[in-house]
């Protein structure tokens, strides 16, 4: 398959400086794509635009929970690279993971303005972008199986990957009016800075309690993998695919293995 799926595309990343968003910029920037990178942790985000040493790389300061910013990202990449066709919205906190008896609506309210509120205000001024130069894009968007599942995350993080699920298929209602596809990608269980930092555990630990849940033998889920699915959402492989929720978890989460437990 040629190397230049993306060729001539423009794209902006968020949460793009570590984890998934990090190997997508790689990724994106392998196949042609121009990319800006949408992040918080600026030296991280500098550092990987620069080693990528293109001017076809950007990074842009930008809190997903702050509109004028992600308005300002839509504008610098529109003039700058002059399009926009690939809107990938991946950023993501965990939020806690206390009881539902014990929540705290204030961290609850910062889960949901991140990973809710940020993603419909990006889909919200990139499509303005792409209905007005009537551009055919791809918006894509990070949700997690626990946007379809209970008991795999905290309580906020999975209401937040439920809303999530119902935004993409909000917005690809809509807009496919105007030829712009709107999918998303669910991952399982990854070693990321995310999940490492909520557990307070490393790479091996978080890879070795992922394993023990997992369907698919022979093979552990790293964060490219999870970039080549949106590699295929943000090309034109996927062309005809929207409102779709592309499950990256080796069959986890259509799998109960009650049986086999009671079998002699
Ligand atoms: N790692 C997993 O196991 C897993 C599984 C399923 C889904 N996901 C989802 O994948 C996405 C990427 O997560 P990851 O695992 O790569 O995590 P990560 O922590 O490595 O990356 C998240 C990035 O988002 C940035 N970010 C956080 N808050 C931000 C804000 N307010 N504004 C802008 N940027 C912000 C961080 O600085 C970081 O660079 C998230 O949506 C996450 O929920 C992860």
């Amino acid at each position: 398959m040629s190397k230049e799926r993306l060729q001539g595309k423009v794209a902006i990343v968020t949460g793009g400086a570590t984890g998934i968003g990090e190997e997508a910029v790689r990724i994106f920037v392998e196949n042609g794509a121009s990319v800006v990178i949408a992040d918080i942790k600026d030296e991280l985000g500098h550092s990987l635009a620069s080693s990528l040493g293109s001017e076809k790389v950007s990074y842009r300061h930008c809190d997903v929970r702050n509109e004028n910013e992600v308005a300002e990202t839509v504008a610098f990449t529109v003039e700058k690279y002059r399009s926009l066709d690939i809107m990938f919205n991946n950023v993501g906190i965990a939020g806690s993971y206390t009881t539902i008896l014990d929540l705290d609506l204030t961290e609850y309210d910062n889960t949901m303005a991140v990973n809710i509120r940020g993603a419909v205000a990006f889909i919200k001024h990139a499509a303005r972008v792409m209905v007005e130069r009537k551009i055919r894009g791809s918006i894509i968007c990070t949700v997690s199986i626990a946007g379809s599942n209970a008991g795999a995350a905290g309580h906020e993080y999975t209401v937040s990957k439920h809303g999530l699920l119902g935004l993409v298929r909000s917005a690809c209602g809509e807009l496919g009016a105007y030829g712009i596809r709107v999918n998303s990608i669910s991952p399982y269980a990854i070693a990321t800075p995310l999940t490492c930092d909520a557990l307070e555990v490393g790479v091996a630990e978080v890879e070795a309690a992922a394993h023990g849940s997992a369907n698919l033998e022979g093979i552990t889920l790293k964060a490219n993998h999870i970039a080549e699915a949106a590699l295929f959402l943000a090309s034109d492989e996927s062309l005809y695919v929207s409102g779709h929720n592309l499950v990256v978890d080796g069959g986890f989460s259509v799998v109960n293995r009650w049986l086999p437990r009671i079998q002699k």
